[in-house]
């Protein structure tokens, strides 16, 4: 009789569906019983119907053990060919040849680098030195075919459909990742370790000027991780960011400057200000927002020692961390939620965010910027950043390490600030200095604040 649908399987019995025709109570013996997966016979020997209820039989391997792992290296295997084999049907042979070519330019770059490695060439006294000529050497030379390879690819996967996507991430990943992973900026975006890519320890990579990897390639990878377009527009976006700051702690006025970086995670631009700020005429309170506690303690060891060696803990500025999310600031639910929203972020002078918007779908992004321009104090400032479609990156972030953003076009942005009342004084969008980090860019009219 057979075969029957196998619903459970252990390494010493099974359960299957129970057949329609014949009835097995148990104690029914089941001689030249065979386990099948797809055409092949995995397990053959003799049960034993041990149980029966419903649509259901179980039953004991009577005559040995079913080696479930090496089944399970089998099955993987198994998935893994009809995977590749829906690849090559489904993904054009030019797509998957310029993603080899791509892992070769990587074996060529690893080859070379570990060449000058293994050759011990030049002064140890000089390692740092030798090091950047090698690197900056490549990324002029080398650094030109590999980016345009990924440009190459970001431009041929335009046309592919939803499936082909799909199999294409399956298979870039695969393809670049072992490579990839001697660098600890790429393979903390792929392995995500806090639950998400770009996490603030990843935005760090992106500014340390000492490069960190698995020895000399690592590191190469961790200049070429620097040296993306978007790279280098998170480095300039923070620019901005800071200027903003700056501009609004100096603004004239009496009382207090409230500023709230929103998601603010390392907060590169509150560290780099802080350290070179001029004495400040009014107080400054600067509250931070994340739901990363360990960006919070991070950031808190940074500015607490600043504002302790630089300023001699006399300047006039607190920090305040709220360990919340743009949930809980939406759709408040408990007291302290709906405390922090209607006292906490209220009257401030500046709001302002990146890296965060790029993760916010269009409602969700709309609801947001309501709320935000809300809790300015009349002629306060909100300033979200948002990164554009950028080809020598979009792919490999996408295709390879699994880090999908939400671009957005000056059109895309500004219509999230569509109907704000009372209408802002001034909308508009600023650009970092690479251009590719849009910042909606909006001035409070001021008059009543609008209940939360
Ligand atoms: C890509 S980093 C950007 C950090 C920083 N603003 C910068 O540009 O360097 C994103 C940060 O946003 C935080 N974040 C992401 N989604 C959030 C949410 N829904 N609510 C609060 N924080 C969030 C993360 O914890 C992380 O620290």
């Amino acid at each position: 009789m057979g075969p029957l649908q196998v619903l459970d399987l252990s390494a010493a019995g099974f359960a299957a569906a129970s057949p329609e025709q014949v009835s097995l109570p148990p104690g029914s013996v089941l001689e030249s019983f065979e386990l099948l997966l797809g055409e092949r016979t995995i397990w053959s020997g003799d049960a034993v119907v041990v149980h029966l209820s419903g649509e259901r039989i179980g039953g004991r391997f009577t005559s040995g053990v079913l080696d479930l792992q090496h089944l399970r290296v089998g099955a993987t295997l198994e998935g893994r060919m009809s995977l590749l084999r829906e690849q090559s049907g489904q993904l054009p042979a030019e797509w998957r040849a310029t993603v080899g070519d791509l892992r070769q330019l990587l074996e060529d770059a690893r080859n070379e680098v570990e060449e000058f490695e293994r050759a011990e060439m030049g002064d140890p006294l000089q390692r740092l030195d030798d090091e950047g000529r090698l690197f900056e050497g490549l990324l002029s030379n080398w650094g030109k075919d590999y980016y345009a390879a990924i440009a190459r690819l970001h431009a041929m996967s335009s046309g592919l459909d939803k499936r082909a996507v799909v199999l294409g991430r399956a298979y870039a990943s695969s393809m670049l990742m072992p490579v990839l992973m001697a660098c600890p900026m790429h393979r903390r975006a792929y392995e995500k370790p806090l639950g998400y890519a770009g996490d603030y320890r990843t935005i760090e990579l992106y500014f340390t000027r000492e490069l960190v990897g698995d020895g000399l390639f690592g590191r190469f990878l961790h200049a070429v991780g620097q040296n993306y377009g978007l790279s280098h527009t998170v480095i300039a976006r923070e620019g901005v960011a800071r200027a903003a700051v700056r501009a609004a702690a100096e603004a004239d006025g009496t009382g207090p400057v409230r500023v709230l970086a929103l998601a603010a995670g390392p907060a590169i631009e509150l560290r780099r200000w802080l350290d070179e700020m001029e004495p400040l005429r009014r107080p400054l309170e600067l509250i931070l927002l994340d739901q990363d506690r360990a960006a919070h303690e991070t950031v808190h060891r940074h500015l607490t020692r600043i504002l302790l060696e630089r300023h001699r803990g006399a300047s006039p500025v607190t920090v305040q961390y709220l360990h919340s999310s743009v949930r809980q600031m939406l759709k408040p639910v408990s007291p302290d939620d709906h405390r922090m929203v209607a006292e906490t972020l209220a009257d401030l002078d500046l709001v302002y965010s990146m890296g965060l918007y790029d993760y916010l779908p269009d409602p969700v992004a709309a609801s947001l910027t309501r709320l935000l321009y809300s809790r300015l104090r009349a002629g306060g400032r909100l300033l979200v950043g948002n990164l554009v479609e950028t080809p020598d990156t979009t792919w490999l972030m996408e295709y390879v390490l699994g880090w999908s953003l939400v671009y957005r076009t000056e059109e895309t942005l500004l219509h999230l600030a569509d109907r704000l009342t009372p209408a802002p004084s001034q909308r508009g969008i600023t650009r970092d200095a690479t251009g590719r980090c849009l910042f909606l860019d909006i001035t409070s009219m001021g008059g009543a604040l609008h209940p939360v």
